[in-house]
């Protein structure tokens, strides 16, 4: 198969409260709006982000995914890709042009998750103060707190989370990189998707829940380990309880953190992890005990990581905090999910 997808671009999210939400992310997280659409979206770009922006809100009723958008690797792919799709049973539809981006093409895949995928894009350069020194950068570097460079990743929800994976690698090439499954019940909890050297820019966790297409969180990164810390630092101090982290991933290598926006969407700040260009890499399977979620070992997932979005209409065995396995899955010091 040839290569069709490059990277994750952007990440549409539903919520309530735009305009407060939008104000969170401006004045906490540290990404600036850049363009707002007569629907009332919000479209707000890192200082790093090569396009015009990675992160749109719009209104809705309850925290979702309303979409995450790939950028293929040219013109032929996108047709390629969008072939590949309705070969696979399912039907998208193409629109000409999008604020930021031409052509796309979007789909709603078999787990419910609609994912929008393009290739001619408005590249962006900031101009005057916004000028950096640097010509690589489309911008210069935020003096905001956080202030994530890029997108880094989305993490999704799914009944099935080998099916999700390997729906994903055969239709649109993405690379396996890693499973976890349950200690003493062959239940896979958590799987890592790439379209690039980076250990994910799709992940899935299971989901027990009778709705598809929810989500678990998307991810920022920043440079590093330092970098993330200080945005610990400053989050706890701006009031911005941490849901879970500072730590490390084993899957991934990961450095991360976890905290909520205003209508409850989780947000992940990333940095650190491999680089991996192995074209047929074999993926591991890792235990929690491995230390898959928490590198260190030494505390225990709080159970609200579990809350995907939209929320179940009956509370899910996960979020009454009775996870899949066998007892002794439960007593297990070490966290039970792969949630990275
Ligand atoms: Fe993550």
């Amino acid at each position: 198969m040839i290569k069709l997808l490059s990277h994750l671009s952007h990440v549409r999210l539903a919520t309530h409260d735009v305009e407060g939400t939008t104000r969170f992310y401006e004045d906490q997280v540290g990404v600036r709006t850049i363009h707002t659409d007569d629907e009332g979206a919000v479209y707000l770009r890192t200082w790093g982000d090569y396009y015009q922006y990675s992160l749109v809100l719009e209104h809705g009723d309850e925290p979702s995914l309303v979409s995450m958008a790939w950028r293929t690797t040219s013109a032929e792919a996108l047709d390629e890709a969008a072939r590949r799709i309705e070969a696979a049973g399912i039907t998208g539809t193409w629109k000409d042009s999008s604020f930021g981006h031409g052509r796309s093409y979007t789909f709603t895949g078999p787990y419910g998750h609609t994912m929008e995928l393009f290739w001619d894009v408005d590249k962006y350069q900031g101009e005057g103060e916004l000028r950096s020194i640097y010509p690589d950068r489309p911008e210069r570097r935020s003096r905001h707190a956080v202030a994530p460079r890029q997108l880094d990743h989305v993490t999704i929800a799914a009944s099935d989370v080998v099916g999700f994976a390997t729906w994903y690698r055969d239709v649109l090439g993405f690379r396996i990189m890693a499973h976890t499954v349950l200690e003493h019940a062959n239940i896979n909890v958590f799987s890592v998707l790439t379209t690039n050297e980076k250990s994910h820019d799709l992940g899935v966790v299971l989901d027990s829940s009778q709705r598809p297409g929810r989500v678990n969180h998307f991810a920022y990164w920043v440079d590093t380990r330092e970098d993330l810390l200080q945005a610990a630092d400053i989050l706890m101090e701006n009031g911005t309880p941490i849901e879970y982290g500072p730590s490390i991933h084993g899957i991934g290598e990961q450095n991360f953190l976890y905290f909520r926006d205003p209508s409850s969407m989780r947000v992940e700040v990333n940095t650190g992890g491999y680089r991996n260009y192995v074209p047929d890499w074999e993926p591991n399977t890792w235990t929690p005990s491995q230390g898959s979620n928490n590198f260190y070992r030494n505390s225990q997932m709080p159970m609200s990581m579990t809350e995907c979005f939209p929320p179940d209409a009956k509370p899910s065995a996960t979020e009454e905090g009775v996870l899949p396995g066998t007892e002794e899955d439960l007593l297990n010091p070490y966290n039970k999910h792969g949630l990275g």
